[in-house]
This record gives structure tokens, sequence and C-alpha cells, in this order.
């Protein structure tokens, strides 16, 4: 049997419909927050992350999906979303545009080859967004405060916030300096990459998946202690706006981040759920102001976060949060003879398009076979459609619940549904009824009996 790659899933079912409900919240916060949605290519040139992500991160060395294209060209699948964002900003001239600070956001597959285990996946789906035009800390503190907010509109509730800052460029070769003193003497500890790194990148040493329980790196030097006076003031101006939105923090100068292009601000946001295991960031992000000035445009500040969803769900399940996902239907009309299969498949149409979730039999089940699947279905009401019933123009519905059964003429069936299943059907349709409207004087404007408002 053909299986999946390793370290991918595949959702479906409930975790399905989680995954959508999860998504919509995030569409929707996203859009109080007036941040535009945007798409970016899975696939973009092996260069932008290398000169992005930067060349001695473990993503660019070990993890990325590289492939030569049929063309001879180097290609990458993303394996994070904010270096495409700042080639596509750059690329579109977005910077011109009088609009300033862009904000954009983004929910898509990444790719990392990692050695799989459970909240690391090979395929995994983030959703991030990204402030490109502002070195105002009023954006560093609204950025970690909205990615709060998707958390407590989804209901999790045991999350932490750990916030960091590497200074300016400074600041950062003081720490880097820093850094190269403290581990030099020590360099035979370390593993074979740290070795590599100390020259090169000393700061990937304090993230290294080998050395990381090694004590020499928890008494590494941190950022902190390293940060000139502009440095520290833009860090207490980011507490101070994240104190005014209520948002609780620690600050966690053990937060440097895995990839390259941060500067200034870092943040973290834990699951604080028992059970999570190891890999219980939700997510992080943090300010890089020289990402697009690095691959070709101009020197922009810019500051975003991204979180795995897959963790995110997993937490949801975790806290037991009680989420409001369907899993029921609303009718599932039933038949037995080739009349009634063609009306059930008429009649599903004009319910579903007047919004009730309507399903009914594809599989050639008999009668009783129908009602289980009503069942399995979850159907709140199901309907047997009956020729004799359908040529007086009525149907017998039966709350599945109750298991009380009327007879109601076909042409009210939209009304009693939302009446019983109070779907709020005349608000949404409003315009709809009012199309159809005899304007009370009892002639519909369509020719036949009037079904308006006026007359129900
Ligand atoms: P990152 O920390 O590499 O940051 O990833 C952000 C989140 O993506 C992680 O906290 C985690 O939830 C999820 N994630 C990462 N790798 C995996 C994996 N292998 N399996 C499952 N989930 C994973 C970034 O990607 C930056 N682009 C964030 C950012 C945006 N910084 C500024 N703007």
């Amino acid at each position: 049997m053909i299986q999946k790659p390793k370290g991918c899933n595949d959702i479906y079912g409930k975790e399905a419909k989680i995954w959508k409900y999860v998504e919509s919240v995030i569409d929707a916060t996203m859009e109080k927050y007036n941040y535009n949605y945007i798409r970016t290519p899975i696939f973009e040139s092996t260069e932008l992350f290398h000169r992005g992500i930067g060349e001695s991160t473990d993503i660019v060395t070990k993890e990325t999906y590289d492939f030569v294209d049929r063309g001879g060209r180097n290609m990458t699948l993303r394996p994070e979303g904010t270096a495409g964002v700042c080639r596509s900003y750059v690329e579109n001239k977005m910077y011109g545009d009088p609009n300033q600070p862009v904000k954009v956001y983004y929910n898509g597959t990444m790719y990392r080859y990692e050695r799989p285990q459970s909240g690391r996946d090979r395929e995994l789906t983030q959703f991030g967004m990204e402030v490109l035009g502002s070195d105002d800390p009023m954006s560093d503190a609204e950025v970690i405060s909205l990615a709060v907010n998707i958390y407590k509109m989804l209901g999790l509730k045991e999350i932490k916030v750990n916030i960091n800052t590497l200074g300016d460029k400074e600041s950062r070769d003081m720490y880097r300096k820093a850094l190269i003193d403290y581990f030099k003497p020590h360099i035979s500890e370390l593993c074979e990459d740290c070795q590599t790194r100390l020259e090169k990148n000393p700061l990937r040493i304090l993230d290294c998946k080998v050395d990381c329980d090694n004590e020499l790196l928890k008494n590494a030097p941190k950022t902190i202690d390293y940060l000139n006076d502009e440095s520290k003031k833009r860090f207490e101006a980011v507490k101070d706006y994240l104190d005014i939105l209520q948002i609780k923090y620690e600050v966690n100068p053990n937060i440097v981040r895995g990839l390259d292009y941060y500067n200034h601000t870092v943040f973290e946001i834990e699951a604080k759920v028992e059970g999570f295991g190891s890999n219980n960031v939700l997510g992080g992000g943090g300010r890089y102001n020289q990402l697009c000035s690095e691959i070709g445009g101009p020197e922009t500040p810019c500051i975003g976060f991204a979180s795995g969803i897959g963790r995110l769900v997993k937490a949801l399940e975790l806290e037991e949060v009680n989420l409001p996902i369907t899993e029921d239907i609303d009718l599932f009309l039933m038949y037995v003879n080739e009349d009634e299969k063609k009306y059930a498949l008429y009649l599903a149409q004009e319910l579903r398009m007047a919004g009730f979730i309507v399903d009914t039999e594809y599989t050639g089940r008999g009668l009783k076979g129908q009602f289980k699947q009503a069942d399995r279905l979850k159907a709140k009401y199901v309907a047997v459609l009956n020729s004799e019933d359908l040529n007086n123009n009525e149907i017998k519905i039966k709350n599945n619940k109750t298991k009380e059964e009327e007879i109601i003429s076909l042409d009210v069936l939209i009304y009693y549904l939302d009446e019983q299943l109070n779907t709020g059907f005349e608000d949404i349709n409003e315009e709809m009824l009012e199309d159809d409207c005899c304007g009370g004087e009892g002639h519909c404007k369509h020719g036949g009996e009037c079904h308006c408002h006026h007359h129900e």
C-alpha cells in the first residue's frame, strides 16, 4: 500500500472541521486588525531562503526541500512565510504605496525536513502576519497582542508569552563578540556543527538541538546585558505598550529564535497545557529590519509572527476547549422510487440554497438503511419523500429526536425548518424575501402563490 510521506498528515473528519473553524477565527480576527490576506508561491528560488533566513541556520543547512526544476533553476519549498512575503513586498514595489505600513497575513503549508515527532512535521501549516514599513514599538506590541488575541478568541487559556530583545546592530555586534569570547575556551565541548558556528554565527549555538542541554549554553551571556541605550529604550517602549494592552508576558533572555533575520524584539508563545511535550511553542516571531534590504529592496523595518496550526489544534484538544463545530445536519431526505429520488435531488438543492444543511441517499440503501444513515449523520429532521404526498404538494417531516411527525405544505417548508431550527433565515435572506414580496397586496410578483412574510 502506498503511504503518505513521513512527517505529513491527512486531516479529515472532525479534525478537519476544527481546522476550518480555527482558520475562520484567524481570518475574522486578522480582518478586525485590518490585515490583508496574501498568497505567495509555495516554492521560491533557493537563494531567497539562503539570503533571507541565513546560511548557517538549521533550517537552511539541514531542513529545506530543494530541487532543480526542469529548466535547471534551483528551487526550494518554502520552510516559512516571511521571506516570501518580503520578496513580494519588494518585487511588487509595495513600499511605494503611500499606504504604509503594509499589514498582511497568510495561512499555508510550509516544508521542513526535520526528524518527525509529535508537534514537528515535515509538511506543516502556518498562519502568520507581517507588518512591513513601521519601526514604531507600538507595532511590535500590536503584533504580539494580535497573536495572543487569536488564541484567546479560540478559547485557549493556558498560554504564556515570552519576550526578549536582540537589540540593534551595534548591540548585536557587542553580543556576538561576548559569545565568541565565552565559547572559545570551551570549543571542544561543543558539537561539530557548533564548532563551525562559533566564528560564522555564534548566536546559532544557542538554539542548537544537539547541545541544548549543555550547561555551557544555559550559562552563556544574555543579549539583554549587551544592549545600547537606544535598544534598551525601545524594549521598554514595547513593554509599556504591552502593559497598555494588558498582555501578560515574561522577559525570557534565552529566547534568540532560530532564524537569522531578527533584531530588537523577539518573542514566543507557549502552550502551558499538560501533555503537550517539548514542542509546546505555539508560535514565534519578531522584528526583522534588514530582511527587505538583504534581498535587494529598500531598508524596511518589519515585524511579524507565525504559528503552526497543527500545534494550535492539539492545544485546543488538550485544553478540551468547547468549539462551535457542527457535526450534525439539518435534514436528511429519504426516498424509495425514481420519481421521489428526483424530487429529493431537487429539494435538497433548494433547501441548501436557502441555507440549510441537507443530505440525501446516494448508495441505493433501502428505507431502513436510510434511517440508519440519517442517524449516523446526526440529522435533526428526516423526511421520507412519498409520491402521494408530493402530488398533494405536501411533505411528511419528522423531528429525529422527539420522533414527532408533521405533514406540512411544501410551500412553507423553508419557513417551517427555519422556525424549528432557529437558523435566522429571515434575517439572512431579508433581501430575497423583499424581492419575492407582493407588497402586502396579495399579488406575488412571480405569478404564483405568495410566500412572502406578509402571508406566512
Ligand atoms: P518559526 O519559529 O520557525 O518562525 O515557526 C513558527 C511556528 O511554526 C512554530 O512556533 C511552530 O508552531 C510552527 N512550526 C515550525 N516548524 C514546525 C514543524 N516542523 N512542525 C510543526 N510546526 C512547526 C517562523 O517561521 C517565522 N517565519 C515567524 C515570523 C514571522 N517571524 C517574523 N514573521
